[in-house]
């Protein structure tokens, strides 16, 4: 592939070939998956992630624009979805259009990502229908953590009714993917038959029709916790810090730098 796929393209992957996305939050970062991944979602996770929230609820418009303009260069081959953060979209489609516009303007993002199921269907329409692709995301929507009660598992029980019904209307309302987050892997796979857009999951097992992660996760960057779901294919927080260690043991024995890292008096000609 040699230019980036378009939302439709993505949503026409669905029952041929497995969506591949992680989430990127600077430059080198989008550099090193755009050659491998579909799409990479600038998620609002950065608040975690980067800035040490707590939770996502701090995350403004001008942090997902900055640190979208920053992945955007970093992508060629990629398609970039940015997360619309908590507070910019839920109080109205027109509210929702707005910051939508701003954020496509201002980075070249194809497409944004909002949290919310049937509640959301109206404003998803209302986006569509305006221009702004919208992958969906429902199960675990961690903008809502304090009604949720916390980080949970979604859709047990009596609940997969509900979360099924979730999936329906954003795929109704026109979204062209939806992120699956945290619920039975055996709902997943229910909710990805019964829709016709992709399913992009995270923690909802391997029947989805796409996966995500967030990169510093499964890099092993971010360690202040590990869910369940993430599986970590580097340990790049332990390097770093090995690494770290050797340079202030050379630094303070006086062994870096080394001659040849040092210049000489004379320009050579
Ligand atoms: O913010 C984020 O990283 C996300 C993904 C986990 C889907 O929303
Ligand atoms: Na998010």
């Amino acid at each position: 592939r040699k230019t980036a796929p378009l939302p439709e393209d993505i949503r026409a992957m669905k029952g041929r070939a497995p969506i591949v996305s992680l989430t990127a939050y600077t430059t080198p970062m989008a550099r090193m998956m755009d050659a491998a991944c579909d799409f990479v979602l600038v998620g609002d996770s950065l608040g975690m992630v980067v800035h040490g929230m707590t939770s996502t609820l701090g995350v403004t418009m001008e942090m997902m624009i900055l640190h979208g303009q920053a992945v955007a260069r970093g992508l060629s081959r990629a398609m970039l979805v940015i997360d619309m953060p908590f507070g910019s979209y839920e109080e109205s489609p027109e509210q929702a259009f707005r910051n939508a516009a701003r954020i496509m303007r201002e980075t070249g993002a194809a497409a944004v990502k909002l949290e919310g199921g049937q509640h959301m269907a109206e404003t998803i329409a209302f986006l569509v229908a305006r221009g702004v692709p919208v992958m969906a995301h429902i199960g675990l929507t961690p903008q809502s953590m304090n009604t949720l009660g916390g980080y949970k598992v979604q859709g047990r029980g009596e609940a997969a009714e509900r979360l099924m019904a979730d999936a329906r209307a954003v795929a109704g309302a026109g979204a062209f993917s939806v992120v699956l987050e945290k619920l039975p892997s055996v709902l997943a796979d229910r909710i990805t038959a019964g829709i016709d857009i992709p399913t992009i999951g995270i923690g909802a097992g391997a029947g989805c029709d796409g996966q995500i992660l967030v990169v510093d996760d499964m890099l092993g960057l971010f360690t202040a916790f590990r869910p369940k779901f993430v599986k970590r294919y580097a340990e790049l927080g332990d390097a770093g810090e090995a690494a770290i260690a050797a340079y202030a043991e050379e630094v303070r024995a006086r062994a870096f730098p080394a001659p040849e890292h040092g210049f000489a008096e004379e320009a050579p000609n």
